[in-house]
């Protein structure tokens, strides 16, 4: 066998893994615990390389223990689906293997990254914006928090963060933690990122904000960055970016906008009012990655001013790589990546292929599917809504007939689903309760494909009724 069959046995493998996408029978994981891993597939790299024969057999396993975030019952994460064009598109641009720091070696890709940013920019109202393409969300919040404090410390790139200044940092008490993260690779220190309260339906209270930034004041600190979450990782809710940037105005402190989940919802006229007010942030991040639908990573961190992200570089002297002789700027030169993946490409050919009505109708069709399900809980006697729906995620639990532990139940239900593989969906806490979330962020959902999921859930949770029954019983 030589590497041109490989590659025929390779594509015919790939056909037959897409058909199970649309396969309800297929199940979305073939559930093993790590031992038993361990059992059917060799991890272990030897001496001698292996025969084509068991490279092709390397692949098979590799698709049938891995969870196939295509199938419509994936509902788990906030990113699923397949999006066949940014599929191509990331095989291309890996057949031709470049990075993105300069013309020279990325020429097609860097114009096609300044183009995404252009379009991008459009949607944020960044007349005069910038941005790039980064190695996800949480580094785009790390990039932004890193903006705003070279924008009021510039020395800092050089001399380091002075920490008599004591800087903080305001998020939404349901923030993501990379914020943290930010702060604590910063060296201003997690603790100096303030939780401010959010109202009962999760998005920040902007009364709560203000009087945060004063009593930070008080302490002799400096306000230097607020942070508005665009659909917040359990609950969806989307911060009141309007009121937030008057406050910020009123304090001169960085506005970023944390869209790495619900960014998207920009592109859809019906809904974008959830982010009245986008263009008067400082920043915005922006993740294709999630309800976009391309695959793993693309996600982007957009600024309202040109040349802050070349500002946030310490001064470059590199003449063995950037020559500057191509009559356009190398992007990265406002990259802390050296090499870096040419992201945009597969967004690009998505994006081309969809067209922006496209992409609108995708996104509101997320929202559709989220409304179908939240209302299929209201329906149900069983069901309960724990949080009124924001946007893309539904919170609910399971309330059995017999008193019982819900939390318990409804993680064992949760648990039992995702281990037999018949639907897999997230779960968190909300005030102590567990929640079971529910994400419609596959472009291609279908009211049948929310109606399978709440089948196949209630069928489990009735199966595990009986289970609990039986026991009582017993005891
Ligand atoms: C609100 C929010 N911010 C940031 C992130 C981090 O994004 P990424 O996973 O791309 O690093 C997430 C991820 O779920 C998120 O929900």
């Amino acid at each position: 066998m030589n590497e041109l069959t490989i590659l025929a046995e390779s594509f015919e493998k790939i056909k037959n893994y897409l058909q199970t996408n649309n396969d309800q029978t297929t199940p979305v994981v073939k559930f093993r615990t790590p031992a038993e891993l361990a059992e059917v597939i060799d991890f272990g790299v030897k001496n001698d390389g292996i025969s084509e024969h068991e490279f092709l057999g390397l692949l098979d396993k590799y698709l049938e223990f891995s969870v196939k975030t295509g199938n419509k019952q994936f509902l788990n994460q906030l990113y699923s689906g397949f999006n066949f064009p940014a599929f191509i598109g990331e095989v291309f641009s890996v057949l031709a293997n470049t990075s993105m720091y300069t013309y020279e070696v990325a020429p097609v890709a860097t114009r096609i990254e300044t183009e995404m940013i252009r379009l991008m920019n459009s949607y944020a109202g960044y007349k005069e914006g910038d941005g790039i393409f980064v190695s996800g969300g949480s580094n785009a919040n790390l990039i932004a928090m890193f903006s705003a404090r070279n924008r009021i410390f510039p020395e800092g790139r050089f001399y380091g963060y002075d920490r008599n200044l004591k800087l903080s940092a305001f998020v939404n008490e349901q923030a993501h933690y990379s914020f943290e993260t930010a702060a604590n690779v910063l060296g201003i220190g997690a603790k100096n990122v303030i939780k401010v309260k959010s109202d009962v339906n999760g998005s920040m209270i902007p009364e709560e904000l203000e009087r945060e930034i004063l009593s930070s004041i008080s302490r002799g600190e400096k306000p230097f960055f607020v942070a508005a979450t665009c659909a917040t990782t359990l609950l969806g809710a989307y911060d009141p970016i309007d009121e937030m940037a008057s406050i910020c105005a009123k304090y001169d402190i960085w506005l970023h906008a944390d869209g790495s989940f619900g960014g998207s919802l920009i592109l859809s006229d019906k809904h974008k009012h959830l982010m009245k007010g986008i263009e008067k942030t400082d920043s915005f991040a922006w993740n294709p990655h999630k309800l976009m639908n391309i695959p793993l990573v693309c996600s982007a961190i957009l600024v309202k001013k040109r040349g802050t992200l070349q500002h946030n570089i310490t001064d470059i002297n590199t003449d063995y790589i950037f020559h500057d002789i191509d009559e356009i700027e190398d992007l990265g030169k406002k990259s802390i990546q050296c090499g870096r993946k040419v992201d945009a490409v597969k967004l690009w050919f998505a994006w081309k292929y969809y067209g922006l009505d496209g992409y609108r109708k995708r996104i509101d069709n997320l929202i559709e599917m989220a409304t179908y399900a939240e209302n299929q809980v209201k329906l149900h006697p069983q069901l309960e809504l724990l949080v009124a729906r924001q946007s893309f995620a539904v919170c609910f639990r399971y309330v059995p007939s017999q008193e019982t532990d819900l939390n318990k139940f409804n993680l064992e239900l949760r648990e039992s689903l995702r281990k037999k593989g018949k639907s897999i969906v997230n779960y968190g806490y909300t005030g102590g309760k567990l929640a079971i979330r529910l994400i419609t962020a596959n472009g291609e959902l279908a009211q049948s494909d929310m109606d399978l999921f709440f089948d196949n859930l209630l069928s489990e949770a009735h199966r595990l009724e009986r289970k609990y029954m039986k026991a009582y019983v017993e005891a």
